[in-house]
């Protein structure tokens, strides 16, 4: 059974607690969480400008609108402002910030009618965040930057949180991943080549749940669970921003949701830092998912590119 809680009393403890059981947690606009959607959404029109963002993919190229987004998600990721914003939402939202470790948010854009669904807009086949290598303890964080509906939400597919997937996850490694396969996205327009964990079977996919809720509002549910986007066919592209959290006591444990077809190598806990101080992830905790992790850490983390103001804009 997933339950859906709205606005809960709960603290972080139990909230976790319920989260590693599938239970998925929305929250109302809030002080903390408008102002990081405020502060993307300045971000993203600065950079459409003159044009409305949402509507941009009616009158541009696609060529025209992956150079605009392009640069944009990392001008957002490197923002110091962005950062200032996350961990201020961490703490209303009850996190213990010394046992809290995030990476940093991203920025991703759905558009509609199939304009653009390969490389910087990628559509998400059914699929666990567990199986790109992150821990079975890890928690998503999805924040809508503008309104949006059922036609272009994301969906979860609750029946396979108990059931295994037989799925390709054991043909990803994240240090392979981020060497090759993020950087090559903006040159992604037509079809995503970047090898993915996939399900390898048909699935059931309804009973689906989708969450729809304002601008400034979060969906706060586990990377065990599957899911995948809507097809956008709501006639505007949908900007959303999320990021991922882990807490000590679960990553010291190996505990969080059930782990059952996860197969890939690797680990994400290099990318993570500490809420209070931004240290890493300790290193006798990160070998306890990868034992014998590269000598060259240089290559294990994913550096966006340099922010990049585009010309004129
Ligand atoms: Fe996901």
């Amino acid at each position: 059974m997933t339950t859906l809680y709205f606005d809960t009393h709960l603290a972080d403890d139990e909230r976790r607690h319920r989260l590693y059981s599938g239970d998925v947690f929305v929250y109302s606009p809030r002080p903390s969480t408008r102002a990081l959607t405020a502060h993307a959404r300045e971000l993203i029109e600065e950079a459409f400008r003159p044009l409305d963002p949402q509507q941009a993919q009616e009158s541009l190229p696609v060529e025209r609108f992956i150079e605009i987004v392009g640069p944009l998600k990392p001008r957002f990721i490197h923002h110091p402002r962005t950062l200032e914003l996350l961990l201020d939402l961490l703490r209303d939202l009850g996190a213990d910030m010394e046992k809290t470790y995030f990476d940093v948010p991203r920025m991703r854009v759905a558009t509609s009618g199939g304009y653009l669904t390969a490389g910087v807009a990628y559509v998400l086949h059914p699929h666990r965040d567990i199986w790109y290598s992150s821990p079975p303890c890890q928690l998503n964080w999805w924040l809508p930057v503008y309104p949006f509906e059922s036609e272009s939400s994301f969906a979860f597919h609750p029946r396979y949180w108990n059931e295994p997937v037989k799925n390709s996850s054991d043909e990803y490694n994240h240090y392979q991943w981020n060497k090759v396969g993020r950087a090559n996205a903006a040159k992604e327009v037509k079809a995503d080549t970047r090898r993915q964990p996939k399900p390898l079977e048909p699935l059931e996919l309804e009973p689906e749940i989708r969450v729809v809720c304002p601008p400034g509002g979060l969906i706060l549910f586990s990377g065990a669970h599957l899911h995948s986007t809507v097809p956008n066919t709501s006639g505007r592209s949908r900007f959303s921003i999320d990021f991922r959290t882990a807490h000590l006591d679960e990553l010291a444990s190996i505990g969080g949701a059930p782990s059952l077809d996860r197969r890939c190598t690797g680990t994400t806990l290099f990318e993570l830092r500490r809420a209070s101080d931004l240290s890493p992830v300790p290193e006798e905790i990160i070998r306890l998912y990868d034992p014998s992790p590269p000598e060259d850490r240089e290559g294990l983390v994913y550096k966006p590119p340099a922010a990049v103001v585009p010309a004129g804009m």
